[in-house]
């Protein structure tokens, strides 16, 4: 079979395209052969930071196919069924714990751009009725972690106002589940054609952060003063005082991305506490919310958005085509093409 591995050097376009044995799976495990993948900033980030960066690894988190051989002791998963892996292999329900770490796909350990991977029973789920591979290979990132963040830990109600940095992956899917949950959202981007189509996909308010710099002020008078209930804050350090600016007092602010770098925020944290404001650090999530997720997009019948979708060969122009940062919502790859 034929996998996709980092090469020696840190950067995508050292990728190596290179052939191994198919896998077997031992006791307990099931062979998945993939059929999808999708991609996110945190591939980017596993390709090109030294630090992060292991020549051999295969790379993604994120990937859909079907069963194909199960191993003995497995009677959860039948040859034929439609799953996708879990980015946590081993985070199947609970709380978080530190050793969870020591198995995420495609950084601590081999992730899915390959044509067979041998998953542990236990870190599969099913995916939406409906939905072909590349639509369910959005889901095990950037959607899980939008879900954690809204329902999860924030118990997003209806009625509800929530707020959406840019219109990459996770701040999209965020936005197709704050509105199938009644929630009202206001999302910012860079670009007035991504506006757009983020209104005509139900956001009420839009604010183009490069023409409003002071995009929480906007926030606030959007919000008659009082400001937003939910932040799904992707951006870091650049970005969390204008989020923290832009929350009510009693609301949910959920820390998740690096878009502005790994460093300390650029402001006080104080509002925090005037605010009565709860914090988040969030992390994806586990499989059991995978399927409470997978219940919910079925229920309100959502498909994801997907941007543009590249062949199992067109590895390196995925990455540059994410890196490039034009996309909206999400970048995928279809291995049979
Ligand atoms: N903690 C977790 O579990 C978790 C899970 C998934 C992702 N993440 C992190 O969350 C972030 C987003 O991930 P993703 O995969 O959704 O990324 P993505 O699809 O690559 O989205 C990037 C988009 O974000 C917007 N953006 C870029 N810089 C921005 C800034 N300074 N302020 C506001 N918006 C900005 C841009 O959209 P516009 O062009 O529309 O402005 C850009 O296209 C990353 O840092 C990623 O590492 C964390």
């Amino acid at each position: 079979m034929k996998q996709w591995q980092l090469g020696s050097q840190p950067g995508w376009e050292s990728l190596e395209l290179t052939e191994r044995p198919d896998p077997r799976p031992g006791p307990g495990e099931v062979v998945v052969r993939l059929r999808a993948a999708s991609l996110n900033y945190r591939d980017l980030l596993v390709a090109t930071m030294p630090s992060r960066h292991q020549p051999g690894r295969v790379p993604l988190s994120d990937g859909a196919g079907e069963v194909v051989e199960v191993g003995v002791g497995v009677d959860c998963w039948r040859v034929g069924d439609r799953v996708a892996g879990m980015f946590f292999r081993d985070w199947v329900d609970g709380r978080f714990e530190h050793r969870y770490h020591e198995a995420a796909l495609g950084g601590s350990v081999d992730g899915v751009l390959c044509e067979r991977m041998v998953f542990p029973a236990h870190a599969l789920a099913r995916i939406p009725d409906g939905f072909d591979f590349a639509e369910a290979a959005t889901l095990p990132c950037a959607a899980l972690t939008a879900w954690s963040a809204l329902f999860e830990r924030g118990r997003l109600d209806r009625g509800q106002s929530v707020l959406l940095l840019g219109t990459g992956g996770v701040s999209i899917w965020g936005l197709q589940f704050a509105v199938a949950a009644g929630a009202e959202v206001i999302i910012t981007s860079s670009s007035e054609a991504k506006l757009e189509r983020a209104r005509s996909m139900g956001a009420a308010h839009t604010i183009n952060r490069t023409a409003v710099p002071e995009w929480d002020e906007e926030v606030r008078r959007r919000t008659g003063g009082r400001g937003v209930d939910h932040v799904l804050e992707v951006g870091g350090p650049g970005t969390f005082g204008r989020s923290l600016q832009s929350l009510a007092s009693g609301g949910h602010l959920a820390l998740i991305g690096v878009l502005t770098g790994f460093g300390p925020p650029e402001s006080s944290l104080f509002p925090l506490v005037s605010k009565n404001a709860d914090l988040s650090g969030i992390y994806v999530g586990h499989a059991a919310g995978f399927a409470a997720m997978a219940r919910f997009i079925e229920e309100n019948r959502i498909r994801p958005a997907i941007d543009r979708v590249f062949g199992f060969g067109q590895a390196r122009e995925a990455y540059a085509h994410l890196a490039g940062a034009g996309h909206f919502g999400k970048v995928a790859m279809d291995f049979g093409r």
